[in-house]
């Protein structure tokens, strides 16, 4: 079997959740660098991680990794790499690139040296003058850093990264990315037999991306990729990663989760989402103002949200007091825990106490913190009880 190396691409502060993913996958031997998780693999990882990475945005096939300080490097040690093992006559590839700390650093000439270096190399494999480029999709990847080139391929698809999951039909505003919504989840430890609950749920991510965890169902499952229309990747990887995927499905798992919003439309979005991703029965979904809630609904619960931030979001003291009330009402709570992803600065001092851990993250391009609230670890399962 084809021995290949793959990389998971992750956002900021996020790689150590994408790592342990990978180790529950079966990959004991992944490791990061420069934000990348290197994982050794055979060809039909590809199906694999694809469909069942909930945190990583991207899967790369990795071509080569080489020093390179001039052109005529880059140029050379491209085209030596097998792009003919990969890249069909029809194949249509494109190049995306970047640098950085590095003396070829203008990322445009990268790209065009590596897609000629390619071109050269395929026409000669295929003795023809010119590749048609009607078929699959290969979106190339050069990557400088520190003048070491990393060449590799987008196995999961340049314009739909894994945060596509296929469920979102319609989104509210500043909707959380799917890939984080799940990391969110994973780093709280959120296990099926705790109460999980989002007071300002937009469109759902959150509680979704939960009961998902909690079913063990695949984020993938419902989605295609790039690398479908490669050949050296067989439909019958596919089929039997699709296969195993679904053989682990745990649909008798007895979830609690609660999700609300003020906005009644974004409930309404949400339910829409959760039937769509096939989660709705055991997500309850609510209109309710979190500045009115004046006790959890029962002991024992997890709270995580990503209230909103940011001008175009809401005035700053309303935001303000809204993480008052989060602290008063659920931070006081001894047997919750509260986990809370804000770019606001004070929210530590208006919740009322300083959080357990912080961790840097990026949402999109806005630097952020993920703030997390231990509670009491639960004697017993959580009973239920309604507002
Ligand atoms: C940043 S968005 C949450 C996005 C969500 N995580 C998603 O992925 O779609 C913030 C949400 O807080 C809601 N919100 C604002 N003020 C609220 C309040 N007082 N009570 C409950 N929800 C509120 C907004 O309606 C909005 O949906």
């Amino acid at each position: 079997m084809d021995k290949i190396k793959l990389a998971a691409v992750s956002a900021f502060g996020l790689e150590a959740v994408v790592k342990r993913e990978l180790r529950d996958l079966g990959y004991e031997n992944a490791a990061t660098e420069n934000g990348w998780i290197y994982f050794d693999a055979e060809i039909k990882d590809i199906p694999k991680s694809n469909i069942n990475l909930r945190c990583a945005d991207r899967v790369m096939l990795v071509m080569g990794q080489f020093e390179a300080y001039s052109f005529e490097e880059l140029f050379d040690k491209t085209y030596d790499l097998p792009w003919e093992k990969w890249i069909t006559r029809d194949g249509r590839f494109t190049v995306k690139g970047k640098s950085v700390k590095s003396k070829l650093h203008s990322t445009p000439d990268c790209q065009s040296i590596v897609k000629k270096a390619v071109s050269k190399k395929l026409c000669e494999e295929y003795d023809v003058d010119w590749m048609p480029e009607t078929g699959a999709e290969f979106t190339i990847l050069v990557s400088i850093h520190k003048d070491v080139a990393t060449i590799s391929i987008d196995t999961t698809g340049a314009r739909e990264g894994l945060f596509k999951r296929g469920y979102k039909t319609k989104s509210t505003e500043a909707p959380l990315k799917e890939t984080m919504a799940a990391a969110l989840v994973k780093l709280s430890f959120w296990n099926k037999n705790r109460v999980l609950y989002d007071p300002m749920c937009g469109s759902g991510t959150i509680a979704i991306e939960a009961a998902l965890i909690g079913m063990n169902i695949a984020p993938g499952l419902n989605r295609t990729f790039a690398s479908q229309g490669w050949p050296l990747v067989k439909e019958e990887y596919w089929k039997s990663a699709k296969i195993e995927a679904r053989r682990k499905i745990d649909l008798n798992s007895h979830i609690k989760i609660y999700a609300s919003d003020i906005s009644k439309k974004a409930i309404h979005i949400a339910k829409e989402n959760a039937i769509e991703a096939g989660v709705d029965d055991c997500i309850e979904f609510f209109a309710k103002d979190v500045l009115k809630i004046n006790e959890p609904m029962c002991p024992n619960g997890i709270l995580i949200t990503n209230p909103p931030y940011g001008e175009r979001m809401g005035d700053i003291g309303e935001i303000k007091k809204i993480h008052r009330k989060l602290g008063h009402t659920f931070g006081k709570d001894k047997t919750w825990s509260v986990y809370i992803i804000t770019s606001v600065g004070s929210l530590e001092r208006d919740f009322g106490r300083k959080a357990d851990r912080k961790r840097k993250l990026f949402n999109g391009d806005v630097r952020v913190d993920y703030y997390q609230f231990f509670g009491e670890k639960p004697k017993k399962t959580t009973d239920n009880f309604n507002f």
